[in-house]
């Protein structure tokens, strides 16, 4: 299959590279193409670790360009801006087939604003990956009432293609895991608030007693606090007060404290 990835970044380098790995023909484009070229190339280097890949012949596979006219399937995965998205998934749909699958990695926003400014707004799907893509299994399909059967089973073939677990998810704001995963971590954070218990407590408690591989204090530190900040402004603006931000989140927020990336979060990295 001919792919396209818009952005080679975090996650466009990743999806790029398990395309790669599985023997498709990859265009790449993004402004800082040898930044990402060569983190598709590291990526592949640890597939090849693994016994996944041949790298030199899956980066022969890989073109760093413009998305070509006949690309069957175009992953956007620009930043998380909706002015930017919409304007770049209406920039390939001009150059495409009427039958390629236009797909978003959004992790929140609205398919049915991203499509709108489509000439053909029912192909566009979200195909939501996580982080790391090459070891994250999941991957949210998100339709919407626009979104014919032959769209949404194109993209289940490609993600079992993958190798990866699709869930359908109607379009809706946080899809299933954001919602879910927020609301959780929201939670913690006003019980680290009113003294219920420490950070390490509760973390503890939720992988002890619940089985989960990290508790949402560790998880939102390892995610960012102003990436958790931001998704938690959007899901009290589209789905009301149980959304709302923690005092405490904005104030860390406010004082860089962001987790891994700044050394200081709940925890000191
Ligand atoms: N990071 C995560 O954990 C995660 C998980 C799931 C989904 N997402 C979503 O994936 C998308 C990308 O996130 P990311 O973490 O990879 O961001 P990132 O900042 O690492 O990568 C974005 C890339 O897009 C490039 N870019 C900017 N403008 C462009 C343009 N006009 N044309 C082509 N490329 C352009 C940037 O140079 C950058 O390399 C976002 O929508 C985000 O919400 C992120």
């Amino acid at each position: 299959m001919k792919v396209a990835v818009i952005g080679g970044g975090r996650m466009g380098s990743g999806i790029a590279q398990v395309f790669l790995v599985r023997g498709d023909h990859v265009t790449v484009q993004e402004p800082l193409a040898e930044q990402a070229r060569r983190r598709i190339a590291d990526g592949l280097a640890v597939a090849a670790s693994k016994g996944l890949a041949d790298p030199d012949e899956a980066l022969a596979r890989l073109t760093m360009d413009a998305v070509p006219a006949d690309a069957e399937l175009v992953v956007e995965a620009v930043p998380e801006d909706a002015a930017l998205k919409i304007r770049i998934l209406a920039e390939a749909e001009a150059r495409l087939s009427r039958d390629a699958l236009l797909a978003s990695n959004t992790s929140s926003l609205s398919i049915a604003e991203l499509a709108a400014a489509l000439d053909r707004p029912e192909r566009l799907i979200g195909l939501h990956f996580f982080n790391p893509v090459p070891v994250q299994r999941l991957v949210e399909i998100v339709v919407t009432a626009a979104t014919p059967p032959d769209v949404l089973e194109r993209a289940r073939r490609v993600v079992a293609g993958l190798g990866k677990t699709g869930v359908v998810v109607n379009d809706s704001p946080g899809f299933t895991t954001s919602r879910l995963g927020v609301l959780l971590g929201l939670e913690a954070i006003r019980m680290v608030e009113e003294g219920v218990a420490s950070a390490e407590d509760i973390d503890t408690a939720m992988t002890l007693g619940y089985g989960h591989p990290m508790g949402p204090l560790r998880l939102g530190d390892l995610v960012g606090l102003d990436v958790r900040l931001a998704i938690a402004e959007y899901l009290h603006a589209k789905l009301g007060p149980r959304f709302e931000p923690p005092g405490l989140l904005r104030e860390k927020v406010a004082a860089g404290e962001l987790g891994r990336k700044s050394g200081k979060g709940f925890y000191a990295w």
